[in-house]
């Protein structure tokens, strides 16, 4: 299993977007994390297509890993699709035909992903395992950065991991050098850190230390 280090963008400096995402790319992180929040599935907003085009234009070879944290996500997947997002994450609990929204991402060549909150139990994401790339399991409510690792969330990596074997599991809240350790052991291989990894003078080093620690 592949280990993935994802710098989530919405702990950037916004005021230097740009430079921003250079430096998530040049600490050698596998891919970019995007937060979309429509504050309505989430009570907060943050950014749309325009920040992942953006993110496609002045770092084109730097992954982009989509978190659609959207009551709608289907009325947006062509947007984000067109915007340059290479997976799309949409949540379990959103309100729409999940089947068909995941069918449609990798319609569109995309790898697709579904997404559990932390309330969520994780017989809700059965019916879905055959037809993902991969599950994201929320380590704490989703709608702000910055906040604290919820741990009672590992007993469902722990469930999917030995459900799928193979399946790629992302962690997403409350990841640092530390947390990403128990959630490893848990079984999770890709691993979203935003107010930990932007907070960094020197975010390589960061990234090579948390790889490092959770591919032990
Ligand atoms: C939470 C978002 C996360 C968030 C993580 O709503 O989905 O991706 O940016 O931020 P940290 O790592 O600061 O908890
Ligand atoms: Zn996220």
């Amino acid at each position: 299993m592949k280990t993935q280090i994802l710098p989530s963008l919405l702990a950037a400096d916004f005021g230097r977007l740009a430079d921003e995402i250079l430096r998530a790319e040049a600490s050698g992180a596998e891919a970019l994390h995007l937060d979309v929040m429509d504050a309505h599935f989430v009570p907060n907003l943050s950014f749309g297509p325009d920040v992942v085009a953006l993110a496609a234009r002045i770092a084109p070879g730097f992954y982009r890993n989509v978190h659609l944290m959207m009551t709608r996500p289907d009325l947006y997947l062509d947007a984000f699709a067109k915007a340059g997002a290479q997976t799309i994450q949409i949540h379990v609990e959103a309100d729409c035909d999940i089947h068909t929204q995941l069918k449609r991402i990798r319609t569109m060549g995309l790898k697709n992903a579904i997404v559990i909150n932390p309330e969520t139990p994780v017989e809700h994401l059965f019916p879905y395992l055959d037809e993902i790339d991969e599950a994201l399991v929320m380590t704490v409510h989703p709608g702000y950065g910055g906040q604290k690792f919820i741990e009672d969330c590992m007993p469902k990596v722990e469930t999917l991991r030995r459900m799928r074997p193979g399946l790629d599991i992302m962690v997403d809240g409350g990841i640092n050098a530390e947390t990403a350790l128990i959630a490893a052991k848990a079984g999770a291989n890709q691993f979203v850190a935003g107010s930990y990894l932007f907070k960094q003078a020197d975010m390589k080093s960061a990234v090579d230390a948390m790889r490092t620690g959770v591919s032990r």
